[in-house]
Formats: structure tokens, sequence, C-alpha cells
């Protein structure tokens, strides 16, 4: 592997597609490296954790469809006063709380088909170090100082309030006695990085992805920014990173937390090089500011790091009438359950197609239901199975060649062409809602002509029909090939199955996907029901 410092003039040109918004003559060959929020060990796996993961997963699916090497890391945030408490509670020490609950994320991104490369705990011996390293470092560089603070804090809630916290002017009943509390912190600078940051942003102005929020970053920069308190007194909170030059002190939850996207690559090493910067951190709308899009890249200037290039922010996942999800309301969406009923590509098909990166999205039961009757088991589905099915029927379950060119062939070729190039612009712009409505175009076309031939009618009449109704099945078999290509990043083992059905070989290379014969003479697979109806239930 190359390094990607832009001194490295003996670096090879990178020979796919580039990193985004890196332009292709003078890149690099570099992994591109996509990072997830990790998430919080203080609870279980929910509709917005596995929705993130998925997101991550079909973008780095769909880049090595163009032959980009990738590294996905994802994992789990496991330091902090709420899995302190949470362990507290269930009267286990945090460790073995945060070692069950990787297990069910990890089981949840095995379920939903998510294939990081990576999975990264803080808690891991890798982490801790280099959080304490890059401590030591800013400390001796200054950038961390130490100072008295004075605030007003909750004997019960165990953390410092502010008078915004108060509710029609009195402190909720869960903060207990609040008193003001001077305590001696470590202090990381901020405040002088801000005009440095505002000029970072406004250079690079595609850097936080929907552009709208990177308008929100400058407006919450438009106020002066405070240092930011990087500890926490082991008296109050003993679950975190002991700071290097202070063992009365554990870390700050956010900043232990961030350092996962460089200590996942071995920061400090050669290695380090193959990854950094990371081409994409996806993290959710509610973590974009302050800790992504100010403490992160204020963090990596101390560090001497360069930023990463792009943050991909989605919106949540709300329940059905537009409220937040909550225990208490009983409106909580477990996609795993979702998985297990309907099947991971279902369910991936349906969270990435509704909703638009950037936007909230409400999750319906019926709009799941509705979408998946109507796009999977019928437009898809069916497209599929009358293909297999007519071929093992008419052609000896064998494609036959497509013998015949007139305009409706000549409609439906375009149509496919149309179909790829919009499938990879789309998913080049992270628009995945938008691909499967471009691949789903085709399916759709597809059936259109399918029964504007109607082969079934023609096989056994005379030659010249034989010749379209086969032609036209040929045809289809080609149209599914291309779906099925198409529709990986999505739903990658649906994409498999129907490679099978339709007897060809997987094709995982976008840069080779183009309209052809190539099934001419091959038998199909054994017929099965992708997507089986389902009930009213
Ligand atoms: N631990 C921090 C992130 C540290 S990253 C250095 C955290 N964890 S979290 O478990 O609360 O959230 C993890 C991710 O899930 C975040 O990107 C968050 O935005 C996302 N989601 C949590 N609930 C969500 C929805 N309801 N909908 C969509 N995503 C949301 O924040």
């Amino acid at each position: 592997m190359q390094t990607l410092h832009p001194s490295n003039a003996s670096g090879r040109r990178k020979n796919y597609l580039p990193a985004i918004d890196c332009p292709l003559e003078g890149a690099q060959v570099k992994s591109f490296y996509l990072t997830t929020a990790i998430d919080y060990a203080n609870g279980s796996p929910h509709l917005g954790h596995a929705y993130e993961k998925i997101l991550a997963d079909a973008i780095v699916r769909s880049r090595r469809m163009e032959g980009v090497p990738c590294h996905f890391v994802t994992g789990l945030d496991e330091h902090g006063q709420k899995v302190q408490e949470t362990a507290e509670r269930a009267g286990i020490p945090p460790q073995q709380l945060c070692d069950g609950v990787a297990e069910d994320f990890q089981s949840m991104c095995h379920l939903m088909q998510v294939h990081y490369d990576d999975y990264l705990r803080t808690t891991q011996p890798r982490h801790v170090a280099t959080v304490r390293g890059i401590l030591s470092k800013l400390y001796e560089s200054g950038s961390i100082y130490k100072a008295p603070y004075n605030g007003l804090y909750s004997v019960r809630a165990e953390r410092f309030v502010q008078e915004k916290d108060k509710v029609d002017g009195r402190w909720p009943e869960d903060f207990g006695e609040v008193i003001e509390l001077r305590e001696e912190n470590y202090f990381f600078k901020m405040k002088e990085q801000r005009l440095w940051l505002i000029d970072f942003l406004q250079k690079n102005d595609s850097f936080i992805f929907p552009s709208y929020r990177q308008k929100q970053v400058l407006e919450f920069l438009a106020e002066p920014i405070n240092d930011l308190c990087i500890s926490r007194p082991k008296s109050r909170l003993s679950w975190g990173i002991e700071l290097p030059f202070d063992s009365n002190y554990v870390t700050y939850v956010w900043f232990d937390a961030l350092i996962n996207y460089i200590s996942a690559v071995g920061y400090g090493t050669e290695r380090f090089n193959d990854f950094w910067p990371a081409d994409v951190e996806v993290i959710g709308k509610d973590i974009l500011v302050p800790a992504h899009a100010v403490y992160w890249p204020i963090m990596l200037r101390a560090i001497g790091l360069e930023m990463p290039r792009k943050l991909v922010v989605h919106g949540w996942w709300l329940a059905k009438g537009g409220e937040k999800m909550s225990k208490s309301v009983g409106n909580v969406v477990h996609p795993i359950d979702y998985a297990k009923v309907y099947g991971s590509d279902a369910f991936r098909y349906f969270v990435l197609s509704e909703m638009n990166v950037g936007q909230d999205s409400n999750f319906s039961h019926e709009l799941f239901v509705a979408r998946y009757r109507a796009d999977l088991s019928n437009d898809l589905g069916n497209l599929l199975s009358r293909t297999v099915h007519m071929l093992d029927r008419y052609c000896e379950s064998t494609v036959p060649a497509i013998e015949i060119k007139e305009s409706q062939e000549e409609k439906l070729m375009d149509a496919a062409e149309k179909a790829i190039a919009d499938t990879r612009e789309c998913c080049r712009d992270f628009n995945f809602s938008g691909a499967l409505a471009a691949t789903f175009n085709l399916v759709r076309a597809a059936n259109r002509y399918l029964e504007s031939r109607s082969p079934w009618k023609l096989f056994g009449g005379n030659g010249e029909g034989n010749a379209t109704a086969s032609t036209s099945l040929a045809m289809c078999a080609e149209c599914i090939r291309i779906c099925a290509s198409l529709l990986t990043p999505a739903m990658p083992a649906a994409a498999e199955k129907i490679f099978a059905q339709i007897g060809s070989e997987k094709c995982d290379d976008w840069r080779q996907l183009l309209w052809g014969n190539s099934l001419e003479g091959k038998r199909v697979g054994e017929r099965t029901i992708l997507f089986p109806r389902i009930g009213d239930e």
C-alpha cells in the first residue's frame, strides 16, 4: 500500500473511482476507509443502529463493485457514566456488561449482512494505548491544561447541570439536590481554533453531506466556543481511560470515543497511512454538532492529522406518527425481529429505499408490508419466477440466444443501460433510495416487456413466433442478471440467489457490467421463492 500523503510522489495512480471529491488525477492508492459511529454499550441494538450500519455496508459494497479496495470499521463505545450506571443496576462489572452488549451488536450486524472489516471496542488495549498516547502528546504540547471548574452539580444525577435544564423554573425531580461545586479538571484548548475551523469549512464546502448540515455547523460556530473539559474525577466516575498524567482522573467519554477512528487503523504505526484520512465517516444528525464537526476536527488538528474527507450525516428514524421511538410509549421498532421474519434483504431494501440520507423517516409496518408486496414479491419476484419458469418449460431450462432486435428489444436495452448508469451514480452520491428506484425501473420495464411480448402465447407457433418468444426470455434473463448485480450493495444474499436461479456467475464488478448475451446456453438453477407472499397479519 502507498501512503496517501500528497508529498508521496511515488504513489501509484488510482485505477478506480476516486475517493469522494478527490480528483482522479493525482490521487493515490489507499483503501477507501469508512467508519460509523460506535454505538453506546448501555442498551441493545435498535432501528437507528441497524440502519446506520446497513447504510455504511451498502456504501462499502457499492465502492467495492467499482473495484475500490475498502476498509470498513464499526464498533462499540464502552466507557462513561451511563454504562457504569447500567452495570451497577444489573449488579455486574461494567466490562461484563460491555462483553454481552458487544455480542448483541455484532450478531445484529451478522444478521443484517453488515460485513465490517474490523470491530473496535473502546476497552481494547490498542484503543486505550492510543488514547493515552494522544493525551500525553497533547498535554506535553500545551493543548491540555488543568483549571478549576465552578458549576451547578446534581448529586443524584452525578453530573454538572445548567440553568437551562430547569423545567418551569425548577430542577427536575431526578436531579435531587443541586449544589454549587468547584472541581479541578483538565481542559482541551478549543476556543482559539474557532476561526480556523470556520475557514476550513468555508474552503471545504462538501466536507459535510448533505451540505445544509454544514450551514448548521457554521451557525453554531458564529458564537464563541469554550475549551472542552476532557476529564472526570474518579471520585465521580471510574469507568473510563485513566489520564496518563494524573491517575485521579479518567477521560471524558467523547474524547475517548472519537479517537476510535484512528486507533482502529493503527495510529502511530506505518500501516496507518494506508487508511487515514477516512474517506467517509457515517454518523447520525444528533452527533454532528459539536462532537464530529467541532471537537473532532480540532482534536485532529492538534494531533497533526488530516481531516476526514467527508462526514455523511443521516437523519433519524421516527415511529409511525413522526414521534421519537421510546420504550415507555411502546412504539419501538425491533430490527432483529423484522430481519428474522421477513429476511434481512427485505429489511435492508426497505430502510435503504425509504430513507433519503440526511432527512428523517417514519417507520411504519403498513408501509413495510406494502413495499415488500409490491416491489419484492410482485415486481422482482414475479419477473424472476415467470422467466425461470418459462425457461424451464419452453427452453429445456437453458437461456436461449437473443436472436431478434426490434424496437421493443432496443427500448429494453436502453432501459437496462440507463439503470446501470443511474444506479452507479446514485450509489456514488449516497443516494440508495434513488439507486434502488433506478434498478426497479428496469425490473418494471422488463415486466412490461414480458407482458407485451407474451411469449407463452407464441411458443409452439411458427418459427418467427418461437424466435420472438425465446428472445424475450433471453432479454428478461439478461435484465435479471443486471438487476441482481445492481441490487448487490442493498440486498447481497438475494442478489446471489437471483444469479444462481438465472444460471449466471456473480457479477460483482460494475466496471464489467454491460448489456450482453452472456447467459446464452447457461442452464437455469432451481426455482425458489425469494420473497414469499405475506398474509395480512
Ligand atoms: N457512542 C456515540 C457515538 C460515538 S462516535 C465516536 C453514540 N452512540 S449511540 O448508540 O447513541 O448512537 C449510535 C448511532 O446511531 C449514532 O450515529 C446515532 O445518530 C444513531 N442513531 C441512534 N438512534 C437513531 C435513530 N432513531 N435513527 C437513526 N439513527 C439514530 O451516539
